[in-house]
C-alpha cells in the first residue's frame, strides 16, 4: 500500500478552519460595521479622514471586519466623484516605530528605490514619507496599522501620522486606522496621541456561545464533509470557547484540532471526546507559547517555583523562591536581579495565570505576606523551559 494517498473521511476543505482563511461572510458584527461606516463617511465625502482606533481581545473579528469594510470601500469608489482612496495595510507585530515608517515609505516605492530598514535619521524617514504622500495620484490614503500595540511607548509616529495634514502633507488627505489587541494600550498613550489617534473608537466585545456557534457553523459547512460532525460538537466547541476567551480564533482552533484527531484515528465522524481532547491540546499549546515567550529572568523564576513544587514545598514565600532563583541564575552566569525585581516578575506571572497567589496574615507578629504556587501543569512548564537554551541544562 502507498504511504500517501489523497482524501480524507473527515475534511472537505480543512483550510477553511485556518486563521488566514477569509470567509465570504462576516456575521454577528453588524453594530461594529455600522460604526465603522459612519466613521469612514467623511473620507467618502472627500473630507479629511477621521482617525479610527479599533480595540478588543484577540480573535474577536477586528482584522476581518476591517478587511470587509475596506474591501467594500475600495470596490465602491468607482462610483465616487473626485475622491480616490488608497488603502495600505501594515501588520506592526515585532516592528519598532522606526521600522514601521520605513515600511510605509516602501509601500510607495519600487525595489531599487526602496530604503533599508536602518541607517537614516528619524526625521529623514518621516520627511521621505511626507514627500511620498504629497506625490500620490490618489486624493486620500488610509493606513491600517494592525497590532499597533507593538509600538509600545515609542509613539511618536502615532502622533505625527494622524496630524501630518496639519502642515507636512498638503496634497493628499491621510487617515489612520489603528487596531489593537491590548486594552491597556490606549491608556498607555500620551494624551496628545490619544486625542489625535482616537477620534473614533470601535470596541469589539468577546463573542458569546450563540455567536460562536453561528460562526463555527458557517466555517464547518465548508471545512467538513457532510454529516461527519456529531450533533453536539459545534455547540460544545462554542460553549467551551465562550467560557474561556470569547475568541472565534480559539473556537476554530478547537474545532480544527478535533477534526484532525478524528482523522488521525481514522474515525468516520468527529465526536465530543475528540472535542474535549482538542480543547486540552489547544489550551496547552496556548499556554506553552505564552510561557516560551517570557524573558529568561522570568524563566528562572518559574524554574525556581517548579523545583519547589516538585519537592512538594509550594505555596512558598518570595524569600524561598528568591534563594532558589539566585542559585539558578548564578549557575548560568546571568545577572542576579534584586529581590524587588523578582517581586515584579512574580506579580506578572500571577497576572498571566501561571501562578496562584494567596495572602497570609499572621496578625501583629507575622504581618501580611504572599505565598505562591504553580498554577499550570508542571509538564507544560518543563517543556517550555527546556526550549530556553540558556537554562535547559538546569532542568
Ligand atoms: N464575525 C465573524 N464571522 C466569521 N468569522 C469570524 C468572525 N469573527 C472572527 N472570525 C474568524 O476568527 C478568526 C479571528 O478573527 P480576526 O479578525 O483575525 O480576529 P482579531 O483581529 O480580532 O484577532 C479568523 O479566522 C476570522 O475569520
Ligand atoms: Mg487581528
Amino acid at each position: 500500500m502507498a504511504r500517501f494517498a489523497q482524501g480524507s473521511d473527515i475534511f472537505d476543505n480543512e483550510d477553511a478552519l485556518r486563521d488566514n482563511y477569509t470567509p465570504d461572510e462576516l456575521i454577528e458584527r453588524d453594530d461594529e460595521i455600522e460604526t465603522y461606516e459612519a466613521a469612514l463617511q467623511p473620507t467618502v465625502n472627500g473630507a479629511r479622514p477621521r482617525n479610527i482606533f479599533v480595540y478588543g481581545e484577540t480573535g474577536v473579528g477586528k482584522t476581518l471586519a476591517t478587511r470587509y469594510i475596506l474591501d467594500d470601500l475600495e470596490a465602491d469608489q468607482e462610483h465616487f466623484e473626485g475622491v480616490s482612496i488608497r488603502v495600505e495595510w501594515l501588520n506592526c507585530k515585532d516592528l519598532t516605530s522606526y521600522q514601521i515608517v520605513t515600511q510605509l515609505v516602501n509601500k510607495f516605492r519600487e525595489p531599487p528605490n526602496e530604503i533599508s530598514p536602518s541607517g537614516y535619521g528619524r526625521g529623514t524617514v518621516n520627511r521621505m514619507l511626507w514627500s511620498e504622500l504629497n506625490d500620490l495620484d490618489e486624493t486620500h490614503v488610509l493606513f491600517v496599522l494592525d497590532e499597533v500595540d507593538s509600538i509600545g511607548s515609542d509613539d511618536d509616529l502615532l502622533y505625527q501620522l494622524p496630524r501630518c495634514n496639519d502642515n507636512q502633507v498638503t496634497e493628499t488627505k491621510v487617515g489612520l486606522i489603528g487596531i489593537s489587541n491590548d486594552f491597556t494600550f490606549r491608556e498607555s498613550l500620551s494624551a496628545r496621541v490619544q486625542s489625535s489617534l482616537c477620534e473614533h473608537e470601535i470596541h469589539f466585545k468577546p463573542y458569546d456561545a450563540n455567536q460562536l456557534r453561528r460562526i463555527l457553523e458557517q466555517r464547518a459547512g465548508e471545512a467538513f464533509l457532510p454529516d461527519v460532525l456529531a450533533d453536539d460538537v459545534i455547540p460544545k466547541v462554542a460553549a467551551l470557547a465562550a467560557q474561556d476567551t470569547g475568541s472565534a480564533r480559539h473556537a476554530l482552533d478547537i474545532l480544527y484540532k478535533a477534526g484532525s484527531l478524528a482523522r488521525e484515528r481514522q474515525q468516520s465522524d468527529v465526536t465530543i471526546e475528540n472535542v474535549n481532547e482538542a480543547k486540552d491540546l489547544v489550551e496547552r499549546g496556548v499556554i506553552e507559547d505564552e510561557l516560551r515567550a517570557l524573558p529568561t529572568q522570568s524563566h528562572l523564576v518559574l524554574l525556581a517555583i517548579l523545583r519547589l513544587h516538585r519537592e512538594g514545598k509550594d505555596p512558598v514565600r518570595r524569600k524561598t523562591i528568591y534563594n532558589v532563583y539566585e542559585n539558578a541564575a548564578e549557575m548560568i552566569d546571568t545577572d542576579v536581579k534584586a529581590s524587588r525585581t523578582i517581586q515584579n516578575r512574580l506579580s506578572q506571572l500571577s497576572l498571566k495565570g501561571f501562578l496562584a497567589v494567596d495572602e497570609r496574615n499572621e496578625g501583629v507578629k507575622g504581618g501580611k505576606y504572599y505565598q505562591y504556587s504553580l498554577d499550570v501543569r508542571e509538564e507544560i512548564v518543563e517543556d517550555a523551559l527546556r526550549q530556553d537554551r540558556r537554562i535547559e541544562d538546569l532542568i
